[in-house]
């Protein structure tokens, strides 16, 4: 850890010391005087996210999927109780200043380190922290969180109290609708309803179940049945809570659909692979008025600008920057020829500029 973090995480336990008790759930040592003021949050922040994916939402993506809607949410990839803690604050926590609205998720179980992990993300300036209870990866498993919490309510209960207590930026929960083979509505209902009486009055709902054994990652967000039935019927049971849905919706009509019975929803996948769909989601969902010089190529523009002020600043190379790209021109003739371009090695001495052109000329050679 540098000094700079070191002298951040020795202001915020002393200023925790003074404001929560030790003991995780226990009651808190809170004095009123301090109680943060709950600035009430429009349930439209929650309208439209982009999910937070380990590896791909990291700020570099989130600065260019900002430049496509100016209103979307968008979530940082998971970001664990210890590596916060214990790790290089900055690297985890720095974005840019444009990615607003955007909300910082958490990987942990204990309410204290999550609560320290919530205050340093507020001190950052995210607008929401999440809490991650629907990774079901084995890695996650064994530090006993993500979509293993499901099964324990009451510590998640704890753990969002803990947050809630020393932050005054929305805590939310991201979850799956039950672990296993265990179908029942009864399991994700009884999840959502002592979560939410611990505090937490938004929860995001990746509609499928999380096995917890046998599956790889990338196959629990495949193999179980998606079952978007269950997360109405939490909104009817719970009507004044935000429930946002997750999993598998990739086009405008679906979106529609689900924000008629719904507060919100979040997209993963598509929108990584086929960015262009947010630059039509202000007009098409936020009422605002298109704009005519959003174009892919003023946004590449932009981006190459971006990858030029990121390389003088802390020497990123552009393809760090340029991967999360590549799907800008899906769908169009010469696609892969320009994905190639931007994502040849071999050209990282060039400035980025110049992989711009090159890329266009190869575009027109494929017309
Ligand atoms: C590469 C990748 C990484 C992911 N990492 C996370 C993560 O860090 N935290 C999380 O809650 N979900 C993570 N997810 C799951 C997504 O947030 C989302 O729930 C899932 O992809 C289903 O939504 P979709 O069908 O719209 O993609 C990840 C998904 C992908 C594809």
């Amino acid at each position: 850890m540098g000094k700079i973090d070191q002298l951040v995480v020795a202001v915020l336990e002393a200023w925790l010391e003074g404001k929560v008790s030790k003991a995780p759930g226990a009651k808190t040592g809170w004095d009123n005087r301090c109680m943060p003021s709950l600035t009430p949050v429009p349930a439209s922040h929650w309208k439209l996210s982009v999910a937070p994916m380990m590896d791909w939402t990291d700020r570099h993506c989130r600065y260019f999927h900002r430049l496509l809607s100016k209103n979307v949410l968008l979530y940082t990839e998971m970001v664990t109780t210890g590596a916060l803690l214990h790790g290089d604050v900055a690297r985890h926590l720095r974005f840019n200043a444009q990615e607003h609205p955007v909300a910082l998720q958490l990987g942990g179980s204990e309410p204290a380190d999550l609560a320290r992990c919530a205050k340093l993300g507020e001190l950052w300036e995210y607008d929401e922290i999440n809490l991650n209870c629907g990774c079901p990866s084995e890695r996650v498993q064994r530090g006993a969180f993500g979509a293993c919490l499901m099964a324990e309510p009451q510590l998640v209960a704890d753990c969002v109290k803990a947050m809630v207590d020393v932050v005054a930026v929305p805590i939310t929960v991201k979850h799956r609708i039950g672990i296993d083979k265990n179908e029942s509505y009864e399991f994700v209902r009884d999840f959502v309803g002592a979560v939410s009486e611990a505090g937490c009055p938004t929860f995001i709902v990746h509609a499928r179940n999380a096995w917890l054994k046998g599956l790889s990652p990338k196959e629990n967000r495949e193999v179980p049945p998606l079952r978007y039935e269950l997360v109405q019927r939490l909104k009817a049971e719970f009507p004044g809570l935000n429930i946002v849905v997750n999993g598998g919706i990739t086009t405008p009509e679906q979106v529609a659909e689900q924000l008629r019975g719904l507060d919100g929803v979040m997209v993963g996948r598509e929108a990584y692979h086929n960015p262009w769909w947010l630059a039509s989601w202000d007009a098409a969902f936020y009422g605002a008025e298109p704009i005519a010089e959003l174009t892919r190529e003023t946004v590449e523009e932009q981006m190459v600008h971006y990858m030029a002020q990121e390389a003088a600043a802390h020497g990123t190379p552009w393809s760090s920057i340029a991967r999360h790209m590549l799907g800008l021109r899906h769908g169009l003739p010469g696609a892969r020829r320009w994905r190639q371009v931007w994502s040849d090695h071999k050209l990282k001495d060039l400035q980025p500029r110049d992989v711009m052109l090159l890329s266009h000329s190869e575009v027109q050679k494929t017309a």
